[in-house]
Protein backbone atom coordinates (compact mmCIF):
# COMPACT_ATOMS: atom_id res chain seq x y z
CA UNK A 1 0.00 0.00 0.00
CA UNK A 2 1.66 3.71 -1.12
CA UNK A 3 1.35 6.14 1.94
CA UNK A 4 1.07 10.19 1.36
CA UNK A 5 2.30 12.11 4.49
CA UNK A 6 1.29 15.16 5.43
CA UNK A 7 3.86 16.72 7.32
CA UNK A 8 7.31 15.42 7.92
CA UNK A 9 8.26 16.58 11.31
CA UNK A 10 8.66 14.88 14.73
CA UNK A 11 6.43 12.11 13.64
CA UNK A 12 6.16 12.05 10.08
CA UNK A 13 10.05 11.10 10.17
CA UNK A 14 9.27 8.31 12.62
CA UNK A 15 6.63 6.96 9.58
CA UNK A 16 9.68 7.36 7.24
CA UNK A 17 12.28 5.03 9.25
CA UNK A 18 9.39 2.65 9.88
CA UNK A 19 8.25 2.34 6.47
CA UNK A 20 11.71 2.06 5.31
CA UNK A 21 12.64 -1.08 3.13
CA UNK A 22 9.37 -2.54 3.40
CA UNK A 23 7.53 -4.18 0.82
CA UNK A 24 4.07 -3.68 2.22
CA UNK A 25 3.99 0.18 3.31
CA UNK A 26 5.82 2.44 1.18
CA UNK A 27 5.46 6.30 1.46
CA UNK A 28 6.17 7.75 -1.81
CA UNK A 29 5.20 11.44 -1.36
CA UNK A 30 5.34 13.34 1.24
CA UNK A 31 3.70 16.94 1.84
CA UNK A 32 5.84 19.86 2.63
CA UNK A 33 5.80 23.27 2.86
CA UNK A 34 9.36 24.73 2.56
CA UNK A 35 12.61 23.19 0.48
CA UNK A 36 13.28 19.57 2.12
CA UNK A 37 16.35 18.49 -0.06
CA UNK A 38 16.84 15.09 2.52
CA UNK A 39 13.39 14.22 1.02
CA UNK A 40 14.48 14.22 -2.46
CA UNK A 41 11.74 12.60 -4.87
CA UNK A 42 9.55 12.28 -2.14
CA UNK A 43 8.86 16.41 -1.35
CA UNK A 44 5.03 18.15 -2.94
CA UNK A 45 4.38 21.05 -1.85
CA UNK A 46 0.63 20.75 -3.67
CA UNK A 47 -1.99 18.74 -1.81
CA UNK A 48 -3.43 17.85 -5.12
CA UNK A 49 -0.64 15.35 -5.86
CA UNK A 50 -1.41 13.33 -2.90
CA UNK A 51 -5.25 13.55 -2.91
CA UNK A 52 -5.25 12.98 -7.67
CA UNK A 53 -2.69 10.02 -6.74
CA UNK A 54 -4.66 6.67 -7.36
CA UNK A 55 -1.34 5.29 -6.57
CA UNK A 56 -1.53 6.09 -2.94
CA UNK A 57 -4.35 3.83 -0.98
CA UNK A 58 -3.37 5.63 2.92
CA UNK A 59 -2.95 9.26 3.71
CA UNK A 60 -0.96 10.05 6.66
CA UNK A 61 -2.00 12.89 8.45
CA UNK A 62 1.01 14.52 10.78
CA UNK A 63 0.99 17.93 10.17
CA UNK A 64 -0.86 19.33 13.72
CA UNK A 65 -3.37 21.95 14.16
CA UNK A 66 -7.02 22.32 12.50
CA UNK A 67 -6.45 23.95 9.12
CA UNK A 68 -5.45 22.76 6.71
CA UNK A 69 -5.54 19.75 8.46
CA UNK A 70 -9.06 19.06 8.46
CA UNK A 71 -9.81 20.07 4.78
CA UNK A 72 -7.04 17.79 3.80
CA UNK A 73 -8.35 14.87 5.24
CA UNK A 74 -11.67 15.55 4.20
CA UNK A 75 -10.01 15.53 0.37
CA UNK A 76 -8.49 12.63 0.75
CA UNK A 77 -11.21 10.45 2.22
CA UNK A 78 -13.46 11.98 -0.66
CA UNK A 79 -10.62 10.87 -3.04
CA UNK A 80 -11.37 7.07 -1.82
CA UNK A 81 -8.32 7.40 0.67
CA UNK A 82 -7.76 5.64 4.11
CA UNK A 83 -6.54 8.27 6.54
CA UNK A 84 -3.85 7.80 9.81
CA UNK A 85 -3.15 10.71 11.91
CA UNK A 86 -1.79 10.82 14.76
CA UNK A 87 -3.90 14.49 15.35
CA UNK A 88 -5.60 15.14 18.35
CA UNK A 89 -6.78 18.54 17.76
CA UNK A 90 -8.52 17.99 14.23
CA UNK A 91 -10.24 14.64 15.25
CA UNK A 92 -11.58 15.80 19.13
CA UNK A 93 -12.70 19.30 16.98
CA UNK A 94 -14.27 17.35 14.37
CA UNK A 95 -15.07 14.40 15.55
CA UNK A 96 -18.84 13.81 13.90
CA UNK A 97 -17.72 15.52 10.35
CA UNK A 98 -14.98 13.27 10.15
CA UNK A 99 -16.29 9.98 11.20
CA UNK A 100 -19.84 10.33 9.34
CA UNK A 101 -17.65 11.40 6.21
CA UNK A 102 -15.48 7.93 6.74
CA UNK A 103 -18.64 5.60 6.97
CA UNK A 104 -19.74 7.80 4.09
CA UNK A 105 -16.43 7.56 1.67
CA UNK A 106 -16.08 3.85 3.08
CA UNK A 107 -13.05 4.60 3.75
CA UNK A 108 -10.79 4.02 7.46
CA UNK A 109 -10.18 6.56 9.37
CA UNK A 110 -7.84 5.28 12.71
CA UNK A 111 -5.58 7.56 15.07
CA UNK A 112 -4.15 5.40 17.73
CA UNK A 113 -1.47 7.77 17.95
CA UNK A 114 -3.42 10.83 19.16
CA UNK A 115 -3.49 9.31 22.44
CA UNK A 116 -1.32 7.76 24.29
CA UNK A 117 1.72 8.02 22.02
CA UNK A 118 3.03 4.78 21.48
CA UNK A 119 0.00 2.97 23.94
CA UNK A 120 -2.37 0.47 22.04
CA UNK A 121 -4.72 2.84 23.66
CA UNK A 122 -7.68 3.23 21.62
CA UNK A 123 -7.76 -0.24 19.44
CA UNK A 124 -8.03 -1.78 23.19
CA UNK A 125 -10.84 0.49 24.04
CA UNK A 126 -12.89 -0.43 20.89
CA UNK A 127 -11.94 -4.45 21.83
CA UNK A 128 -13.30 -4.14 25.18
CA UNK A 129 -16.79 -2.76 23.98
CA UNK A 130 -16.90 -5.66 21.95
CA UNK A 131 -18.02 -7.63 25.04
CA UNK A 132 -18.19 -5.28 27.85
CA UNK A 133 -19.39 -1.84 28.79
CA UNK A 134 -16.86 0.68 29.64
CA UNK A 135 -18.31 2.74 32.80
CA UNK A 136 -15.08 4.94 33.25
CA UNK A 137 -11.84 6.35 31.82
CA UNK A 138 -8.76 8.31 32.56
CA UNK A 139 -5.31 8.52 33.61
CA UNK A 140 -2.18 10.40 32.54
CA UNK A 141 -2.62 11.29 29.13
CA UNK A 142 0.05 13.35 28.24
CA UNK A 143 3.85 12.95 28.18
CA UNK A 144 5.26 16.47 28.41
CA UNK A 145 3.19 17.49 31.71
CA UNK A 146 4.55 13.89 33.50
CA UNK A 147 7.58 14.53 32.21
CA UNK A 148 8.06 17.82 34.49
CA UNK A 149 6.04 17.00 37.14
CA UNK A 150 8.19 14.03 37.64
CA UNK A 151 11.76 15.97 37.04
CA UNK A 152 10.31 18.21 39.61
CA UNK A 153 9.35 15.67 42.34
CA UNK A 154 12.90 14.29 41.66
CA UNK A 155 14.43 17.76 42.54
CA UNK A 156 13.80 21.43 42.51
CA UNK A 157 14.14 22.48 38.94
CA UNK A 158 13.09 25.41 37.11
CA UNK A 159 10.52 24.56 34.87
CA UNK A 160 11.50 26.52 31.48
CA UNK A 161 14.30 24.58 31.63
CA UNK A 162 12.29 21.30 32.06
CA UNK A 163 10.18 22.13 29.64
CA UNK A 164 12.71 23.03 27.21
CA UNK A 165 13.90 19.63 27.77
CA UNK A 166 10.94 18.35 26.88
CA UNK A 167 10.65 20.46 23.51
CA UNK A 168 14.06 19.43 22.49
CA UNK A 169 12.88 15.59 22.90
CA UNK A 170 9.60 16.21 20.99
CA UNK A 171 7.48 15.45 23.59
CA UNK A 172 5.79 19.10 23.36
CA UNK A 173 3.02 20.52 21.28
CA UNK A 174 4.04 22.85 18.94
CA UNK A 175 2.26 25.32 21.52
CA UNK A 176 3.57 23.79 24.81
CA UNK A 177 0.78 25.82 26.46
CA UNK A 178 -1.97 23.01 25.14
CA UNK A 179 0.62 20.43 27.02
CA UNK A 180 1.00 22.80 30.10
CA UNK A 181 -2.72 23.93 30.60
CA UNK A 182 -4.86 20.69 29.79
CA UNK A 183 -6.32 21.45 26.13
CA UNK A 184 -3.75 18.33 24.83
CA UNK A 185 -5.47 15.94 27.74
CA UNK A 186 -8.90 17.61 27.14
CA UNK A 187 -8.29 16.39 23.38
CA UNK A 188 -7.19 12.82 24.07
CA UNK A 189 -10.22 12.56 26.89
CA UNK A 190 -12.84 13.66 24.38
CA UNK A 191 -11.54 11.39 22.10
CA UNK A 192 -11.57 8.41 24.43
CA UNK A 193 -14.64 9.32 25.80
CA UNK A 194 -16.58 9.70 22.20
CA UNK A 195 -15.04 5.84 21.94
CA UNK A 196 -15.82 4.20 24.62
CA UNK A 197 -19.50 5.62 25.31
CA UNK A 198 -20.53 5.89 21.89
CA UNK A 199 -21.01 9.73 23.07
CA UNK A 200 -20.79 13.05 21.38
CA UNK A 201 -18.70 14.95 23.95
CA UNK A 202 -17.43 18.52 22.65
CA UNK A 203 -14.45 19.17 23.84
CA UNK A 204 -14.91 23.01 25.58
CA UNK A 205 -17.56 21.48 27.76
CA UNK A 206 -15.06 19.67 29.80
CA UNK A 207 -13.55 21.28 32.96
CA UNK A 208 -9.79 21.57 33.00
CA UNK A 209 -7.22 22.68 34.96
CA UNK A 210 -3.66 22.70 33.97
CA UNK A 211 -0.41 22.22 35.82
CA UNK A 212 0.88 26.00 35.12
CA UNK A 213 0.72 27.14 39.27
CA UNK A 214 2.27 24.23 40.46
CA UNK A 215 5.50 24.97 42.06
CA UNK A 216 8.65 23.31 43.67
CA UNK A 217 6.72 24.63 47.10
CA UNK A 218 3.92 22.62 46.66
CA UNK A 219 5.62 19.53 45.39
CA UNK A 220 7.80 19.42 48.89
CA UNK A 221 4.71 19.89 50.93
CA UNK A 222 2.78 16.80 48.98
CA UNK A 223 6.10 14.71 49.67
CA UNK A 224 5.80 15.53 53.01
CA UNK A 225 2.73 14.49 53.44
CA UNK A 226 3.19 10.94 51.32
CA UNK A 227 1.51 12.66 48.01
CA UNK A 228 2.51 12.50 44.31
CA UNK A 229 0.58 15.26 41.97
CA UNK A 230 -0.35 14.14 38.45
CA UNK A 231 -2.28 15.37 35.70
CA UNK A 232 -5.46 13.10 35.84
CA UNK A 233 -7.71 12.77 33.49
CA UNK A 234 -11.22 11.51 34.27
CA UNK A 235 -14.53 10.61 32.13
CA UNK A 236 -17.64 8.15 33.46
CA UNK A 237 -20.91 7.25 31.63
CA UNK A 238 -22.95 8.89 33.68
CA UNK A 239 -27.43 9.40 33.65
CA UNK A 240 -27.86 11.33 30.53
CA UNK A 241 -24.49 12.75 30.20
CA UNK A 242 -20.58 12.12 31.03
CA UNK A 243 -18.70 13.23 33.64
CA UNK A 244 -15.56 14.26 32.95
CA UNK A 245 -12.50 16.52 34.03
CA UNK A 246 -9.42 17.29 33.88
CA UNK A 247 -6.85 18.40 36.93
CA UNK A 248 -3.96 18.10 38.97
CA UNK A 249 -4.65 15.23 41.42
CA UNK A 250 -2.88 14.06 44.69
CA UNK A 251 -2.21 10.44 44.04
CA UNK A 252 -0.80 8.47 47.34
CA UNK A 253 2.71 7.56 46.58
CA UNK A 254 2.01 3.68 46.88
CA UNK A 255 -0.84 4.51 44.04
CA UNK A 256 0.30 3.04 40.24
CA UNK A 257 0.16 6.53 39.12
CA UNK A 258 2.81 7.42 41.39
CA UNK A 259 5.10 5.56 39.75
CA UNK A 260 4.91 6.55 36.23
CA UNK A 261 8.07 8.48 34.73
CA UNK A 262 9.41 10.40 32.72
CA UNK A 263 7.27 10.74 29.41
CA UNK A 264 4.89 7.73 30.31
CA UNK A 265 0.74 7.71 30.23
CA UNK A 266 -0.46 5.21 32.17
CA UNK A 267 -4.01 5.31 30.66
CA UNK A 268 -7.19 3.28 32.69
CA UNK A 269 -10.31 1.94 31.45
CA UNK A 270 -12.82 0.26 33.92
CA UNK A 271 -15.26 -2.44 32.28
CA UNK A 272 -18.47 -3.53 34.02
CA UNK A 273 -17.57 -7.30 33.74
CA UNK A 274 -13.84 -7.15 32.66
CA UNK A 275 -12.86 -4.16 35.70
CA UNK A 276 -9.75 -2.01 35.51
CA UNK A 277 -7.30 -2.36 32.35
CA UNK A 278 -4.54 -0.15 32.76
CA UNK A 279 -2.05 0.45 30.10
CA UNK A 280 1.50 1.94 30.17
CA UNK A 281 3.81 3.17 27.84
CA UNK A 282 5.80 6.37 26.16
CA UNK A 283 2.98 8.66 26.03
CA UNK A 284 5.11 10.90 23.69
CA UNK A 285 7.88 11.07 21.02
CA UNK A 286 8.70 9.87 17.38
CA UNK A 287 9.15 6.58 17.38
CA UNK A 288 6.21 5.88 20.04
CA UNK A 289 3.70 7.69 17.93
CA UNK A 290 5.12 6.49 14.76
CA UNK A 291 4.57 3.10 16.18
CA UNK A 292 0.85 3.84 16.27
CA UNK A 293 0.40 5.40 13.13
CA UNK A 294 2.47 2.71 11.31
CA UNK A 295 0.41 0.35 13.14
CA UNK A 296 -2.99 1.63 11.93
CA UNK A 297 -1.91 1.67 8.63
CA UNK A 298 -1.13 -1.93 8.51
CA UNK A 299 -4.71 -2.53 10.49
CA UNK A 300 -5.65 -1.21 6.87
CA UNK A 301 -4.28 -3.08 5.07
CA UNK A 302 -5.11 -6.17 6.82
CA UNK A 303 -9.05 -5.22 6.07
CA UNK A 304 -9.44 -3.70 9.52
CA UNK A 305 -12.44 -1.56 8.87
CA UNK A 306 -12.73 2.24 10.45
CA UNK A 307 -13.31 4.27 12.74
CA UNK A 308 -14.13 3.23 16.39
CA UNK A 309 -17.92 4.65 17.36
CA UNK A 310 -20.96 2.89 15.55
CA UNK A 311 -23.10 5.21 16.46
CA UNK A 312 -23.19 8.60 18.58
CA UNK A 313 -25.40 10.23 20.81
CA UNK A 314 -24.91 14.40 22.47
CA UNK A 315 -23.70 13.75 26.09
CA UNK A 316 -23.81 17.25 27.85
CA UNK A 317 -20.76 17.12 30.27
CA UNK A 318 -22.09 16.85 33.84
CA UNK A 319 -19.14 17.83 36.06
CA UNK A 320 -18.48 16.89 39.74
CA UNK A 321 -17.96 12.82 40.71
CA UNK A 322 -15.24 11.51 42.43
CA UNK A 323 -11.33 11.76 41.22
CA UNK A 324 -9.44 8.96 40.66
CA UNK A 325 -12.17 6.93 40.94
CA UNK A 326 -10.70 3.55 39.34
CA UNK A 327 -10.07 1.71 42.69
P1 LIG B 1 6.20 18.74 14.23
O1 LIG B 1 5.96 20.20 14.41
O2 LIG B 1 7.50 18.15 14.62
O3 LIG B 1 5.92 18.33 12.71
C1 LIG B 1 4.89 18.83 11.95
C2 LIG B 1 5.38 18.92 10.53
O4 LIG B 1 4.27 19.24 9.70
C3 LIG B 1 6.44 20.01 10.34
O5 LIG B 1 7.50 19.48 9.58
C4 LIG B 1 5.70 21.09 9.58
O6 LIG B 1 6.47 21.76 8.65
C5 LIG B 1 4.68 20.25 8.82
N1 LIG B 1 3.51 21.07 8.43
C6 LIG B 1 2.73 21.80 9.21
N2 LIG B 1 1.76 22.38 8.48
C7 LIG B 1 1.96 21.99 7.20
C8 LIG B 1 1.32 22.27 5.98
N3 LIG B 1 0.26 23.08 5.91
N4 LIG B 1 1.79 21.71 4.84
C9 LIG B 1 2.87 20.89 4.88
N5 LIG B 1 3.54 20.59 6.03
C10 LIG B 1 3.08 21.14 7.17
O7 LIG B 1 5.01 18.01 15.02
P2 LIG B 1 4.95 16.51 15.52
O8 LIG B 1 5.49 15.61 14.50
O9 LIG B 1 5.45 16.44 16.92
O10 LIG B 1 3.36 16.32 15.64
C11 LIG B 1 2.59 16.05 14.50
C12 LIG B 1 1.19 15.65 14.96
O11 LIG B 1 1.28 14.49 15.78
C13 LIG B 1 0.47 16.71 15.82
O12 LIG B 1 -0.89 16.65 15.51
C14 LIG B 1 0.71 16.22 17.24
O13 LIG B 1 -0.30 16.63 18.13
C15 LIG B 1 0.67 14.73 17.03
N6 LIG B 1 1.34 13.96 18.05
C16 LIG B 1 2.64 14.23 18.39
C17 LIG B 1 3.28 13.49 19.33
C18 LIG B 1 4.68 13.75 19.73
O14 LIG B 1 5.14 13.11 20.69
N7 LIG B 1 5.41 14.62 19.06
C19 LIG B 1 2.59 12.39 20.02
C20 LIG B 1 1.22 12.16 19.58
C21 LIG B 1 0.64 12.93 18.64
P3 LIG B 1 7.45 22.98 9.02
O15 LIG B 1 8.74 22.29 9.34
O16 LIG B 1 7.46 23.74 7.75
O17 LIG B 1 6.84 23.70 10.18
N1 LIG C 1 2.39 16.66 23.56
C1 LIG C 1 1.85 15.38 23.76
C2 LIG C 1 2.27 14.84 25.10
C3 LIG C 1 2.29 14.44 22.67
O1 LIG C 1 3.23 15.37 25.66
O2 LIG C 1 1.65 13.90 25.60
C4 LIG C 1 1.65 13.09 22.73
O3 LIG C 1 0.29 13.15 22.43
Amino acid sequence: MNIGLLGCGVVGGGILDFCAGREDLTVTKVLVRRPRPDLGALAVTDIADIVNDEAIGIVAEVMGGLHPAYEYICAAMKAGKHVVTANKAVISAYYPELTGLARECGVSLRCTAAVGGGIPWLTNLERCKRLDSICELGGIMNGTTNFIMDAMHASPVSFPEILKQAQELGYAEADPSADIDGDDVRRKLTISANIAFDALVQEEDIPMFGIRTVTDGDIRAFKAHGFVCKLLATAKAAEGGVCAFIEPTLVDSHDLEAAVPKNFNLITYCGEKVGRHSFFGQGAGRYPTAFNAVEDCLDIVAGKPGFYTQAMKPAPVLCGGEAHPYY
